[in-house]
């Protein structure tokens, strides 16, 4: 069954007296742990996409069903519970909240959530496990190198164990190491616990490790393969 499924669309961005068409008739399905990834030159829509998808930007033509609701139809309230219940965001700027301590930033994603204090210090703990930080818990965002950020973002992102991750670039300020550390963790949540992950990337690394590459450009998709490696 599919997880999510984008039918005929389209968004256009208002410049100047006219538009901008940064997604052109784009139509997918993903099913449920699915490991896939968009690739593409720098302006072809990658980010565009995922916000859709993720219900944080709205398309111009077309719509989105994930986890068979209708984005579209939904209000504000059930959109913000939909992302907030299902869904992970990794975005390109991590937007971290820079009042807030490495760890309250991770438990953030969990305080909507019914669960007591214990577990989610729990939970962050392991999250910021996976991604190499657990000595980093008391610092603030600015006392952070951009990978660091990183990876705060990541586990964030994955700390209440989302059906859909969506991932921007996560990996562009990694080294080598913790890349594939993170790629490997996030393997294994994929695999265990069916996590589906769509990332954008334009990482050689992370694209080895993707089932699934689509290839778009000027917002459209110009291929969509099984990836064996
Ligand atoms: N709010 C906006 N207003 C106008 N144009 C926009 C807006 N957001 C994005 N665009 C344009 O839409 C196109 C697609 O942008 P998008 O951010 O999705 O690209 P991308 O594939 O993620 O690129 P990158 O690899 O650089 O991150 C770009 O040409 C961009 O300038
Ligand atoms: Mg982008």
């Amino acid at each position: 069954m599919d997880i999510i499924k984008i039918n005929d669309l389209v968004k256009r961005f208002p410049v100047g007296k006219g538009h901008f068409t940064a997604i052109n008739k784009i139509n997918l399905s993903f099913g449920k742990g699915e490991f896939a990834g968009f690739v593409g030159p720098s302006g072809s829509g990658k980010t565009t996409l995922l916000n859709i998808i993720g219900s944080l930007d709205t398309p111009s033509e077309g719509s989105t069903i994930v986890m068979d609701k209708s984005i579209s139809e939904l209000s504000h309230k059930q959109a913000a519970r939909l992302r907030n219940m299902y869904i992970g965001f990794i975005f390109q700027t991590y937007n971290l909240l820079p009042v807030y301590t490495v760890f309250e930033n991770v438990e953030f994603a969990l305080l909507l959530q019914n669960i007591s204090a214990s577990e989610r210090k729990k939970a962050v703990m392991e999250a910021l496990e996976w991604v190499g930080l657990t000595d980093k818990v008391k610092s603030k965002p600015n006392m952070l190198s951009g990978g660091e950020s990183q990876r705060v973002a990541i586990a964030r992102s994955m700390v209440k164990k989302p059906e859909i991750v969506l991932a921007d670039e996560p990996t562009a300020n990694l080294d080598s190491k913790n890349s594939h550390h993170i790629l490997q963790t996030m393997k294994t949540l994929n695999k265990e616990l069916n996590v589906t992950f769509i990332f954008a990337t334009h990482d050689e690394k992370v694209m080895k490790y993707l089932n699934r590459i689509i290839t778009l450009e000027d917002g459209k998709v110009v291929s969509d393969k099984e990836n064996k490696s």
